[in-house]
């Protein structure tokens, strides 16, 4: 017999036992705090609507139960004293009574729906449900985005054990096991082994709810060792599943299979390429420079030299009396932070002006000519206008000062609130030559204002992957450089990403500035080094 069957029979075993799971489906996961408090207080009304009908249900049971005891007393009575009960005339009243008005109200009662409520606010409220698909295969590659960037351990996850994070609920073994089942999926072996062996080892410990059991666990468990080219292994933990249920015919077949390669030496089946090519994939990533920066580590960042600090308003009338205190945190390219442009107060009331606004972040998808929703850029954004409310026009105004450029060509403020795990992908803000931003009528974007609107609990940095360096997001304060040389060239040192937020959410504003209106504020220059 040849082996390829017995492949054939234990992954068709393992996709009847997924098939309830679904496939996974790499979604866009809630992706800001706005929406996610939301649905937090849906839940509290869900909640409030709950308790009442159980309240109502609870008062009616009680009613039914004292007529039911009342009934049955009645009948303990005839059936102890037989038909000469009935000569009695009060017990033919009771009979009567209870038909006329107990047993009919019962009737009447029992139609009565409590559940009318709570159901209609379930219904009305459908729309804004997080879904399977998107929602919760989405949160949980959010999950494993986390982990993969920040390096952390399927055990530290579960137990909520992450420095800055505020507490959570514990993890129960059902749920490693999703996340597991869900990794297995999305082809994540060594990430699903982790979360797989977690859930074997909560089922040990009695920190489950009863809804999987270690043979499915270790059925999983097994076929990934062997994927991972580690046959005795699988063969072990099937010879397990064999001591736990012996007639598993599943089982049996998956022995001599697994047996067979034992012997034979394992082969590189394209399961197990696969599998190599994640693990080398995985690792280059936690290893790689996002990755690394994300987790403030510049160890392999070129020395900068002495960076200095200024204050910087002489020039400006609107600065005067509060000069920008300016620090600069890179040579090459030129990286500024403005510390504390915005109060805390401008803040707050840009994020109540953009809450209503925020949409998911749209990017232009070249081969269908129409703007997407974009997995890679998991945030919410709205813009802002000068004229939509006093502090816009000022924050643009103090934008103006602090960077001596014009601002009339500027693009509106837009406001990005980044959720669970949000991120953006390594991009550059100037647009490539011939692209529509390097045709546009203001010219291309000369620089970027990006100013944080929130603290982040942990995570969230602004990491420039060619320059190797990041910023942290503080309150008020705002990073800016130049993303054109003097000649006018794209300056591809620029380069940066958002890392996703690991605790709290994000919030920020970008201000985009054009090359029009520069001339004089910005020399020119042709070498291309400037
Ligand atoms: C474990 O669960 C599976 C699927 O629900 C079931 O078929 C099997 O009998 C269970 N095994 C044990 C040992 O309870
Ligand atoms: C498998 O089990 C055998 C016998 O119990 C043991 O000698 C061997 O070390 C185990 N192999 C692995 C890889 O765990
Ligand atoms: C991730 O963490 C593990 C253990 O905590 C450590 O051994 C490993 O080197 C870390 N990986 C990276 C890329 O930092």
């Amino acid at each position: 017999m040849g082996t390829r069957r017995w492949f054939v029979i234990l992954l068709l075993s393992l996709f009847h036992s997924l098939y309830r799971r679904r496939f996974f489906v790499e979604g866009d996961s809630f992706a800001s705090i706005a929406q996610m408090e939301q649905i937090v207080n849906l839940e509290m009304t869900l909640s409030e609507s709950l308790e009442r009908f159980v309240e109502l249900e609870k008062s009616r049971l009680d009613k039914v139960k004292q007529f039911s005891t009342s009934v049955k007393e009645a009948m303990n009575q005839v059936k102890i004293e037989g038909p000469k009960s009935l000569e009695n005339p009060a017990t033919s009243y009771a009979v009567i009574k209870r038909f006329a008005n107990g047993w009919t109200e019962l009737g009447n009662f029992l139609e009565k729906d409590y559940s009318n409520d709570l159901r209609n606010l379930l219904q009305s409220n459908k729309w804004q449900f997080p879904t399977h698909n998107e929602d919760l295969l989405g949160a949980m590659a959010a999950l494993f985005r986390l982990q993969d960037t920040y390096n952390i351990s399927a055990v530290d996850m579960a137990d909520n054990n992450i420095i800055g994070c505020g507490a959570a609920p514990k993890l129960l073994a059902e749920d490693c096991f999703d996340l597991g089942t869900v990794a297995y999926q999305a082809g994540r072996y060594t990430q699903a082994r982790e979360w797989l062996s977690l859930a074997e080892t909560f089922i040990h410990k009695g920190r489950h709810d009863g809804a999987v059991n270690r043979t499915e666990v270790v059925e999983y468990l097994a076929w990934i060792e062997y994927v991972k080219g580690n046959p005795e292994r699988a063969l072990n933990l099937t010879l397990e599943i064999l001591q736990l249920v012996p007639h598993n015919k599943q089982a049996k077949e998956n022995v001599m299979h697994y047996r067979e390669m034992v012997e034979q030496g394992t082969r590189d089946t394209h399961d197990q390429i696969k599998a190599k090519e994640e693990e080398i994939n995985t690792n280059t990533f936690k290893s790689g420079k996002y990755a690394t920066l994300c987790r403030g580590d510049t160890s392999q960042s070129t020395p900068q030299g002495d960076l200095n600090c200024w204050y910087h308003g002489q020039k400006s009338p609107l600065l005067l009396l509060r000069p920008i205190k300016v620090e600069m945190v890179w040579r090459k390219p030129e990286l500024l932070i403005f510390r504390d442009l915005l109060s805390t107060k401008e803040a707050e009331r840009i994020k109540e002006l953009a809450t209503p606004k925020l949409q998911r972040a749209t990017v232009f998808n070249r081969q269908t000519g129409k703007l997407e929703n974009a997995d890679y850029r998991v945030s919410k954004s709205a813009w802002l206008e000068s004229w939509d409310d006093e502090v816009i026009a000022t924050v643009n105004r103090r934008i103006g000062a602090a960077t001596g450029l014009e601002m009339d060509t500027a693009e509106p403020l837009q406001i990005a609130n980044y959720g669970m795990a949000g991120q953006y992908e390594f991009h550059h803000d100037f647009g490539d030559p011939g692209s529509p931003l390097d045709l546009s009528p203001n010219g291309n974007r000369i620089a970027t204002v990006l100013i944080y609107l929130n603290d982040v609990s942990r995570g969230g940095y602004t990491v420039f992957t060619r320059a190797k360096t990041y910023v942290s997001p503080t309150m008020g304060d705002a990073a800016f450089w130049y993303n054109l040389k003097r000649s006018g060239e794209g300056d591809y040192e620029t380069e940066h990403a958002a890392c996703p937020v690991l605790c709290g959410n994000k919030w920020v504003a970008n201000k985009w500035l054009h090359i029009r209106g520069q001339e004089f504020r910005r020399k020119c220059s042709l070498n291309p080094k400037e």
